[in-house]
């Protein structure tokens, strides 16, 4: 019987200094990409969600009849107030010809970097060329895997930074400041952070309809990577701001509960990311086009990580095998290979 690989915080960091973080964003984008271009061969449903008064959990499942994964998530954005993270989760890669688990992970971290490498495929579709200025709003965990994806992949390099918590925004110029070529300024509003910048990233939390981007902040030729407004009741952007932009979105049964656009009529136009992805329909058609990604994080991002950190992990022999499954050697004999021998051997 194969064991199944687990792969806890430190084993994905140590992963992550073996191949490099810009190196490792750079391949889950481009698998991200490519996965979006076959995105018919995947099964797909809008995720499973139990909210509850402060938050939700959430399990995100698909398959491309090779492999199965799943990824367990949380959203409790005021978690940070009792010392716990707002996002936590882990995921499971399993082998579909047989049903083995082959890899259980951990994926706080994954979700933060998937997220910022889906938001890179984004805004290489619908930014405008050349974008090189972006306001990241909301410096809580997300924020410098968006900030490190955009400068690394994109060349964003002048990055304009506002939060309502100060601190958060000095943890960010702190953990960044020593980023050669990347240009941190902190903002004492949304509205300063926005001007000037080309591209805008909504990465706040609260479980309310809040308006981060109005449409008086907008400006021709905007890209907006909207990504904190991710449930019902939890928005980041003006209904108006989406009236204005050329709207974007992951897969549009999911993104209609939880994404900005609950807050518009069901018959509000939306793109799919992978059908620009995959040339079947066009992304931004001018430069003074206003570009909107309502990003709420879907399972095929999961995917593409989880396969991608297993091939990794098989390479730099990174991880440790879990006895997940009974190793028995009659499979039919369960409880002989199980509790009846762990209570043979206790006896003896
Ligand atoms: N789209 C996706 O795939 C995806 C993935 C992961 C997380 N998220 C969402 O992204 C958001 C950020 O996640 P996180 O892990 O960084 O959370 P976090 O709690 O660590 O950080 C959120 C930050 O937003 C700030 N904030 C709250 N309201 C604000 C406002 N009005 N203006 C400016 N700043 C404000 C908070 O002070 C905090 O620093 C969450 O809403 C989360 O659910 C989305």
């Amino acid at each position: 019987m194969r064991k199944t690989l687990f792969l806890s915080v430190s084993d994905i960091c140590r992963l992550i200094e073996f191949v490099g973080l810009p190196q490792f964003l750079g391949q889950l984008t481009d698998r991200i990409q490519a996965d979006f271009a076959r995105w018919q061969e995947f099964e797909k449903c809008p995720r499973f969600a139990s909210y509850s008064a402060e938050g939700v959990v959430e399990l995100m499942p698909t398959s491309d009849g090779s492999m199965f994964s799943f990824k367990f998530v949380n959203g409790h954005p005021k978690n940070p107030l009792i010392g716990l993270p707002t996002v936590m989760g882990f995921g499971c890669l399993a082998d579909v010809a047989t049903g083995c688990p082959l890899l259980i992970s951990e994926m706080t971290l994954l979700t933060a970097i998937r997220t910022a490498a889906t938001s890179v495929v984004a805004a290489r579709s619908l930014a405008n060329k050349g974008a090189r200025s972006m306001a990241m709003i909301g410096n809580g965990a997300q924020s410098e895997f968006q900030v490190l994806a955009f400068f690394e992949l994109l060349g964003v390099n002048r990055v304009n930074l506002f939060d309502t918590d100060a601190e958060a925004t000095s943890k960010l110029m702190a953990n960044l400041q020593g980023v050669a070529g990347l240009n941190l300024t902190a903002h004492a509003t949304s509205r300063d952070s926005i001007r000037n910048s080309e591209i805008v990233t909504t990465s706040t939390a609260s479980k309310l309809r809040a308006s981060v981007l109005v449409p008086e902040m907008l400006e021709d030729g905007m890209h907006v990577n909207a990504i904190g407004g991710d449930c019902p009741g939890k928005t980041e952007v003006h209904p108006d701001v989406l009236s204005r932009a050329k709207v974007f979105v992951e897969f549009e049964a999911q993104a209609r509960i939880e994404g900005e656009i609950q807050q518009m009529p069901p018959s509000f136009p939306v793109t799919e990311l992978w059908e620009v992805v995959a040339g079947l329909k066009p992304g931004r058609l001018s430069p003074s086009d206003v570009t909107l990604f309502d990003s709420v994080g879907f399972s095929i991002e999961d995917f593409t990580t989880l396969c991608l950190v297993k091939e990794l992990a098989d390479r730099y022999h990174v991880g440790s095998d879990i006895e997940l499954v009974p190793d028995m050697r009659n499979v039919k004999d369960l409880y002989g290979d199980s509790v009846g021998r762990f209570r043979r051997e206790s006896i003896r």
